[in-house]
């Protein structure tokens, strides 16, 4: 097949190609015939049938797989990432905390990340919801938005809208209280009061407990610091997922609880996600926490993915028995 045919068939799968589209499309590479397939891409930018960002997610998945000599599914990725390096300065020199991930995140996938403690996990997952920023030559699509190309006001707006976060502290205001704490991503997009409120209950209402939903009230005004640690991450789940984000960014959201308690956490929060058909991407080091819950698990290790380890769970789970001699089987 040649690279344009190859480049529809892609497009397609992204579900960027609807009825209208591929006639025009169709046209234009008719009328185009001849020329280099770079500038018939650029006369489907120019007339606006695709933008830059949708044209250069498609080409950085094309090359991947010319450079792997293998199709990838055909299914539409939310999130694409090529060739992401971060470097940090430290005393000692120059430190590549990420050294070149490629990586396709599927709409609506539980996608587990592992790896050991510095492995690079947190530093992507921080990359990927726009917190932090990789070098420079990093690719990194998000449905069609390149982020080298946005500027800090559309980042923010990405964020806001799109992006839900959680993280191993719960990270809620002390003099809020708990839906006040479950409104703020829906204040930060100017919603009035009482839609926020409205909403922030409605939610909340999913992450609690049925003794706490008899006296919801009661809970509805509790400030933090009267919260137990999982009532706690069960209103930073809430609040990762009231403005209805398409894709949330849970950094071993459980590791400060006990295993019962994140177990029932992560259950309410992937339940939620799986009904709204939410993407997560799930940062743990808790591979049963990860084979139980995730459809998909990739193995971090010194800022790299080992594709070829994590190819099943039960390999990820061999080396790591391998690596710490304990059986995680039995956790
Ligand atoms: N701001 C920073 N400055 C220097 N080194 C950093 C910084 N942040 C993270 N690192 C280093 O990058 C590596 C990856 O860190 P991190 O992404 O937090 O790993 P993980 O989440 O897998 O534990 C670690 O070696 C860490 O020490
Ligand atoms: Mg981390």
């Amino acid at each position: 097949m040649d690279y344009i045919s190859r480049f529809l068939k892609k497009l397609q799968a992204q579900g960027w190609l609807d009825k209208d589209k591929a006639l025009e499309i169709d046209k234009l590479i008719r009328d185009a015939k001849g020329s280099p397939d770079a500038e018939i891409l650029q006369r489907i930018a120019k007339v606006k049938l695709l933008t830059d960002g949708q044209i250069g997610q498609i080409q950085a998945q094309l090359e991947e797989e010319e450079s792997s000599g293998m199709e990838m599914a055909p299914k539409a990725t939310i999130c694409y990432i090529k060739d992401v390096v971060k470097s940090y300065k430290t005393p000692e020199g120059i430190f590549q905390a990420l050294r070149g991930i490629t990586l396709s995140i599927y709409r609506g996938e539980i996608l587990a990340i592992l790896g050991f403690s510095g492995s690079g996990k947190s530093t992507l997952l921080n990359i990927l919801g726009l917190l932090a920023t990789p070098d420079t030559g990093s690719r990194i699509f998000y449905n069609g938005t390149s982020y080298a190309g946005l500027n800090i006001k559309e980042r923010d707006l990405l964020r806001r809208k799109k992006f839900g976060f959680i993280f191993q502290e719960s990270h809620l205001l002390g003099h809020l209280t708990t839906v006040e704490n479950v409104a703020l991503p829906l204040r930060l997009q100017n919603y009035s009061n009482s839609v926020c409120l409205e909403r922030a209950k409605h939610i909340l209402l999913n992450f609690m407990n049925k003794a706490e939903q008899e006296n919801a009230d009661i809970f509805f005004s509790k400030k933090p610091n009267q919260l137990s640690g999982g009532q706690k991450q069960r209103v930073a789940a809430a609040r990762a997922m009231v403005h209805e984000p398409e894709i949330i960014f849970a950094d071993e959201p459980t590791g400060n609880l006990d295993f019962d308690t994140g177990q029932m956490v992560m259950e309410i929060l992937l339940k939620a996600a799986k009904e709204k058909g939410t993407t997560v991407v799930l940062v743990t080091h808790n591979p049963s926490q990860a084979r139980q819950s995730c459809g998909r698990f990739i193995w971090m290790e010194n800022g790299l993915l080992k594709k070829n380890l994590a190819t099943a769970m039960d390999s990820t789970l061999r080396l790591m028995k391998q690596l710490s001699g304990k059986d995680l089987r039995t956790r």
